[in-house]
């Protein structure tokens, strides 16, 4: 038999979202009649912008004549895509990004999963809690971990609590770290750093030779124009920081599925011999060996999206859900719950009432009141205690969940 990779082992449960599903689809099984409205996952529910399917029309109508036919793409993404994001993702925002620092991806989920990859077996990841997933899983698989304790926390790997008290926003760590997750606006407290807590990981960075690990996907839900909407735009993070991003949930890409990671040509890691190497070199390596580019017609969406009609298009689906948070905000405000975010991002974030732990208010919302929430404590142990509620449904399906959450539990 072969020998399997052990960190697999290592990994407590099943893989959150998943894990929740199986419990709605068991809750269903034994209630066929209940009407379950799902604000657990954040997949977006309006149609895809006329504008973006427009252009997904015509580059499939160019691959099916002889002169447009196009095969294999660059596996970074085309210019076209690469130019445009520059402009407009970081130009347009007083950020200097080259088109070559751009690599265009099927998504940030993959993109934050395996960026690990690329550094040393051995590096210490430091990741804040709550946190998205992803980025402590794809680390205990690379084997950067021990095993869980009865927290579930994993040996070896740097908790940086995130709580009412910091605002969500993690201090940088005490002890050395190599990679630094950061994601803001966040995933799952719907919170988002100010320019002075980017300033003050920036300045962290530089001086302990930390890279920074930027997820940045829920930038277009920032309503604070003080806010900024990616690392760049601190001075002297193009030398610390990597940064995600994602057509995902701006533009109803969930399953069109697009994205692309910044690594900056001035980023710098070094080797066994202490000498120094160009990240993003390895990354390019990495990326044109394991993925052959995003298809064309899913980039000639993306690159519409920059277009006038996108551009307004892509405002006007943002808004929606916005206004959905604000419901979701104001109607568990009125019943007395603390909520945080959903007013710089698209998700909420509640206390959950009388100490009730997340899982078992999970369960209350969804027996009794038969909504879908994701518990805080599946995103690490400090989001015990709260439960998050995603602003991603039809306004209809979330004031109706406000209402049975007002009348049912
Ligand atoms: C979430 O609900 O946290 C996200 O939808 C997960 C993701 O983007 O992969």
């Amino acid at each position: 038999m072969a020998r399997i990779n052990d960190h697999y082992l290592k990994l407590s449960a099943g893989y959150l979202f998943p894990e929740i599903g199986r419990r709605v689809r068991e809750f269903q099984q034994a209630n066929p009649d209940a009407d379950v409205i799902r604000l657990g996952i954040g997949d977006v529910v309006l149609p895809l912008p006329q504008a973006i399917r427009d252009a997904m029309h015509r580059a499939i109508d160019e691959l099916g004549t002889d002169e447009g036919f196009r095969g294999y793409g660059p596996e970074q993404g085309y210019d076209f895509l690469r130019e445009a994001i520059a402009a407009h993702e970081f130009g347009a925002r007083g950020v200097e990004i080259s088109p070559d620092e751009i690599f265009v991806s099927d998504g940030s989920k993959c993109d934050s999963g395996n960026i690990q990859e690329i550094f040393a077996a051995s590096a210490r990841v430091a990741i804040p809690d709550p946190v998205y997933p992803v980025y402590l899983d794809t680390n205990v698989m690379a084997g950067r971990s021990g095993p869980a304790g009865e927290d579930g926390r994993y040996a070896g790997i740097v908790y940086l609590p995130c709580t009412a008290e910091n605002g969500f926003v993690p201090e940088p760590p005490s002890e050395p770290v190599d990679l630094v997750y950061l994601c803001s606006p966040n995933n799952p407290t719907g919170t988002a750093a100010t320019r002075g807590e980017l300033e003050r990981w920036v300045a962290y960075a530089r001086e302990s030779g930390a890279v920074l690990l930027y997820d940045a996907a829920y930038e277009a839900f920032i309503s604070d124009p003080e806010l900024p909407h990616s690392i760049y735009e601190i001075p002297g993070a193009s030398e610390v920081a990597i940064e995600f991003r994602s057509f995902s949930k701006k533009a109803g890409f969930t399953g069109v599925r697009c994205g692309f990671v910044v690594v900056p040509a001035g980023l710098r890691g070094r080797d066994a011999d202490g000498g120094e190497v160009e990240i993003q070199a390895l990354w390019d390596r990495r990326h044109s060996t394991k993925f052959n580019g995003a298809s064309y017609p899913v980039q000639a969406g993306a690159a519409a999206c920059y277009g006038e009609a996108g551009r307004a298009q892509l405002a006007a689906n943002i808004d929606y859900y916005m206004q959905n948070a604000r419901v979701i905000r104001d109607g568990m405000r009125d019943l007395g719950l603390t909520v945080h975010g959903g007013v710089d991002a698209p998700y909420a974030w509640i206390r959950t009432p009388d100490g009730i732990g997340s899982w078992d208010f999970f369960d209350r919302l969804l027996n009794q009141a038969h909504v879908v929430g994701t518990p805080g404590a599946g995103f690490g142990s400090c989001g015990e205690g709260y439960l998050r509620l995603s602003a991603f449904g039809r306004r209809e399906q979330v004031e109706q969940a406000v209402e049975r959450i007002r009348t049912r539990l």
